[in-house]
């Protein structure tokens, strides 16, 4: 299903950036905002999200599950297989009821890790996305904004994925320079904000860059703003 096919109150939201950035809190947060607005709201995750995904996901990132550095490649089909699961099981019958799905990573993060962390090809990605969502893009990225070293040190080493803990620093600066590289060929879809913040105020600037670009019930329609926080 495309844009267009939605209802006018179906909104996607996706939440992206480097580990340890706060995607699923700010996500959650945001979902109980929207909620307590009287939006349907539902909140998911990639890689997961369904029971294939989430199997899928165990696999991806438990360490004891692979076995060994797996080809990035291979890692993309993957995600792209949970991903597919995802968009046909949970994010269109959602959108197609008119509900608004906020998803903590979703196909971007697939062209910062497996693209501009682990040098598969973007064409490559790109192709192997629009076959898996059909073409479905998010109406709104919020790009959690964090400097590699500062989120990664927001984790104990029980909490690292194994994309955390087996690629080194290089490979989390290239991550996070594609997240960025990213909003900036698309600043209509994007919002970067800074995530080295306390909590409440990322939740308010994702709150504000919500409220800017849709209009949400009882609140006159407000301009859109590209980078609040
Ligand atoms: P996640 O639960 O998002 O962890 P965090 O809270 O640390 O962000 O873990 C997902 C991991 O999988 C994360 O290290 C990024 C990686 N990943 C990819 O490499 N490609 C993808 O397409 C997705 C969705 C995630």
């Amino acid at each position: 299903m495309t844009t267009e096919a939605r209802t006018g109150t179906a909104r996607f939201v996706t939440i992206e950036g480097p580990d340890g950035a706060g995607k699923t809190s700010q996500a959650a947060a945001l979902a109980e905002h929207l909620r307590g607005r009287g939006i349907e709201t539902v909140l998911t995750r990639e890689p997961g999200g369904t029971t294939f995904g989430e199997r899928l996901r165990g696999v991806l990132l438990d360490r004891a599950e692979t076995g060994g550095p797996s080809d990035p490649l291979a890692d993309a089909f993957l995600f792209n297989a949970a991903r597919r699961q995802l968009v046909r099981e949970v994010i269109v019958p959602s959108l197609g009821r008119g509900a608004t799905v906020i998803c903590a990573r979703f196909a971007d993060s697939t062209l910062a890790y497996q693209g501009f962390g682990a040098g598969v090809p973007l064409a490559t990605l790109r192709s192997l996305q629009d076959t898996a969502t059909d073409g479905l893009m998010p109406d709104l990225t919020i790009l959690l904004e964090v400097p590699p070293d500062v989120g990664l040190g927001r984790k104990s080493s029980d909490e690292l994925t194994r994309f955390e803990a087996d690629f080194d620093l290089a490979f989390h600066r290239r991550v996070r320079d594609g997240f960025l590289q990213l909003a900036a060929d698309e600043p209509d879809r994007f919002v970067v904000v800074d995530a080295t913040r306390d909590p409440a105020a990322v939740q308010a600037a994702i709150r504000a860059a919500v409220a800017a670009r849709f209009t949400l019930p009882g609140e006159p329609r407000r301009p859109r703003a590209r980078t609040p926080g």
